[in-house]
């Protein structure tokens, strides 16, 4: 999802958002006592809807849907075969299972499916393009079960990959799990960027910033935002319940990304190569969840 905010910071020594001026800590944060008083609270500060267990049934639902998908996909997945072959396998499975593929028609995006290969960070529209011996492949699948959401991607090789593109692959990989094991109760959504950011500069790639994780179970972009990158405590303290993805982008080179004129594929501006993991995971009592589980 789009970044629309570069800036978001309630740790809990800033600023009360209420605008007491006193600390978060020593005001709002204080004043919940419930869970009910904590869920009126977070939809109430941040817009953040904090899901009912049955809510989070049906997106764990919706999730293995999602997981089945990328497995028909993983079958299909070989040199020669085009972008648009991906969109219709997963659109013609999403349907042939009582789903909607979310992106199709998504803000005037044409197609059921993103497909990014190589240097196409996200958003890559799928057409005639013939998938290569050796290309990167980020199929990024959300599918609506009985109204509920769950979005995730995976960046497979076609073929032979090259000693680059394995690696950045792997490390973009290990960074998704490294923000993943940083979600419990109490962190915030700045831990998990932190986390995602440090383990992947130290091995030299860079993070894309324009594109971010979200809320996600009722709709396609709930709030809040999940930076892939920023600074311990800030952002906002994560609860139980609290749905939503990660889905790091590790460029190879620099993290600048353009636009193309299709309004869409985002594309490393150096041509360097970009991966993508993604998952939708839910805030449990001492951590998380996966809800579109694979192995990291
Ligand atoms: N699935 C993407 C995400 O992870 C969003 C794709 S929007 C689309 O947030 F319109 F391109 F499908
Ligand atoms: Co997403
Ligand atoms: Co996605």
């Amino acid at each position: 999802m789009k970044n629309k905010e570069s800036k978001i910071k309630i740790g809990r020594n800033d600023p009360c958002p209420c605008g007491s001026g006193i600390k978060y800590k020593k005001c709002c944060m204080k004043k919940v006592s419930t869970k009910k008083d904590m869920d009126s609270y977070y939809l109430k500060k941040y817009g953040i809807r904090i899901k009912t267990p049955e809510e989070i049934d049906g997106i764990r639902k919706a999730g293995a849907l999602v997981m089945e998908t990328h497995k028909e996909v993983e079958k299909i997945l070989r040199p020669g075969i085009t972008t648009d072959d991906i969109n219709t396998l997963v659109h013609e499975f999403t349907l042939d299972h009582g789903a909607t593929p979310a992106p199709l028609n998504y803000r005037g995006f044409p197609k059921s499916v993103c497909v990014s290969l190589n240097e196409v960070v996200c958003h890559g529209i799928p057409g005639n393009t013939v998938i290569k011996d050796g290309d990167i492949v980020n199929v990024d699948i959300t599918s609506i079960l009985n109204g509920f959401y769950a979005d995730a991607n995976y960046t497979y090789f076609s073929g032979e990959p090259s000693r680059e593109a394995r690696i950045l692959v792997e490390n973009c990989k290990e960074s998704l799990k490294k923000g993943m094991e940083a979600v419990k109760p109490g962190a915030t959504t700045g831990d998990i960027g932190y986390s995602i950011q440090r383990y992947a500069e130290s091995l030299g790639c860079s993070v894309v910033r324009e594109f971010v994780g979200h809320g996600v179970g009722l709709d396609f972009h709930e709030p809040p935002q999940i930076l892939h990158f920023g600074r311990r405590g800030t952002g906002v303290p994560l609860i139980e319940n609290m749905t939503f993805t990660i889905e790091p982008m590790l460029n190879f080179g620099k993290k600048e990304v353009d636009i193309l004129d299709d309004g869409w594929t985002a594309v490393t501006r150096d041509g360097s190569l970009s991966a993508q993991f993604e998952q939708t995971v839910v805030v449990t009592k001492d951590g998380y969840e996966s809800l579109t589980p694979f192995e990291l």
